[in-house]
């Protein structure tokens, strides 16, 4: 006998009426009427079941800190980063970790499965990072917590940033961390990546930069962080996060530095909700929007995960732990809105970021690990527009989230009594 068999799901790649069984964390089987018991069964009546959704991009240590000790009234990232360094020495490695772990709560409960989340390293205490291993083997098993050492004052910048971020990898943070444009030059930018690039590489580690999230059309460190890669021979283990210059470049520039991203097999990661909202604050009209430039990456054949960035904290106020939001954020200012391009928003928060944080045995398949979503939406393009519904988070093969679909009684003569938004197909 399994552990559980979830019977007639549709899959992302279109398969319906599938059973998938589960043993031990393991998926056994992924076929149509699959015999035997199992200890638990769930009728998913048709809907969608995915993999787990991940999050490429996240700070768990500043999230759910909205209004301490204030607001960001400007809305820049700039304010933002200030109102972060009032706060780092305010707060308590216990209420870090509270607050990381209560995010957690939240993201399982919204089928994330995987968070990469950066880790400020610009504190003597390094109580970001004390705190966030903490939270790491506290969720380990319901959310793979990736995390970065991440001086967020600048590696060069902040005089002891670059030594704090080797003890946070000594102390067992996982990836190296950087941001060159807030270096105080470009030089200093390009000489943070060298440096930066080198550790990962005598470490053997990946790389994910916050890189040229900026509006200036000359902020230029993703060409340097491509030229890195391949020099110490890094190709595929390197992120250059947000991107968000490329927006405003010059495009025969753009023409030359896509294929010397592709060539490094950089992977890009967008942040669609912030952004939109921290970009172009400096504009009239027209107003940049600074989502780098999607599909002109993605068609280059460069790996893009749409990462959710803040949920809460100094740079946003809002979120809610759905990369669904993300997604179809990203789709909108992407304009991504064939049907082949709204499918691929539905990978870019879930296989390309998966492929990003190298995660293994994820996917819904034999032999792969027992973590996977069923949503109340017949196709990933629907999950998208309704932003679905998580009826059951299964993880290592148990459930840890279980919600009721979502269904409205209506009160109106000669009408249906109930209304969901999911009966509502489109028309081949
Ligand atoms: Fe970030």
């Amino acid at each position: 006998m399994v552990d559980l068999i979830v019977r007639n799901a549709t899959l992302p790649d279109g398969r319906t009426g599938m059973d998938i069984a589960c043993k031990q964390g393991i998926i056994t089987a992924v076929e149509a009427e699959i015999g035997g018991e199992a200890e638990v069964t769930i009728d998913a009546g048709g809907w969608l079941v995915s993999p787990p959704f991940v999050d490429p991009h996240f700070h768990l240590d500043a999230t759910l800190s909205l209004g301490r000790p204030r607001m960001n009234v400007s809305g820049t990232l700039l304010e933002g980063i200030a109102l972060w360094g009032e706060l780092k020495p305010m707060q308590s490695i216990d209420e870090i970790i509270d607050r990381g772990v209560r995010y957690c709560d939240l993201a399982v409960s919204m089928g994330i499965g995987a968070i990469r989340s950066h880790v400020d390293t610009c504190d003597d205490e390094l109580k970001g990072v004390q705190a966030l291993l903490d939270v790491r083997a506290k969720v380990k098993e319901y959310i793979d917590l990736q995390l970065v050492a991440f001086p967020q004052d600048g590696a060069l910048r902040d005089p002891t940033a670059m030594t704090n971020t080797i003890r946070a990898l000594d102390m067992g943070v996982d990836i190296v961390g950087g941001i060159p444009h807030f270096e105080r030059t470009m030089a200093d930018g390009a000489e943070s990546i060298r440096l930066l690039c080198e550790t990962a590489a005598e470490r053997g580690l990946m790389v994910d930069l916050h890189c040229d999230e900026t509006d200036d059309p000359m902020s230029r460190h993703i060409e340097t962080l491509a030229f890195q890669s391949q020099r110490l021979g890094l190709q595929g283990r390197v992120a250059g996060s947000h991107l968000t210059s490329m927006h405003s470049m010059d495009n025969y520039y753009v023409s030359k530095l896509i294929p010397l991203m592709a060539e490094a097999e950089i992977h890009a990661i967008p942040n669609p909700l912030i952004n939109i909202l921290l970009q172009g604050r400096h504009d009239t009209y027209p107003k940049r929007r600074g989502l780098t430039r999607v599909r002109e990456l993605r068609d280059a054949g460069i790996n893009i995960g749409f990462g959710s960035d803040c949920v809460m904290d100094p740079w946003y106020s809002l979120g809610r732990a759905d990369m669904l939001d993300v997604a179809h954020m990203g789709l909108h200012v992407g304009q991504l809105s064939s049907r082949q391009d709204m499918a691929w928003c539905f990978e870019a928060v879930t296989s390309n970021s998966a492929q990003i944080m190298g995660l293994e045995g994820y996917g819904v398949a034999p032999g792969c690990q027992a973590n996977f979503n069923l949503l109340q939406a017949r196709d990933t393009i629907e999950a998208i527009r309704l932003r679905a519904h998580r009826v059951a988070v299964i993880r290592r093969g148990k459930v840890v989230a279980r919600n009721e679909p979502l269904s409205t009684r209506l009160y109106l003569d000669g009408r249906p009594e109930r209304v969901d938004p999911a009966e509502f197909a489109p028309r081949s």
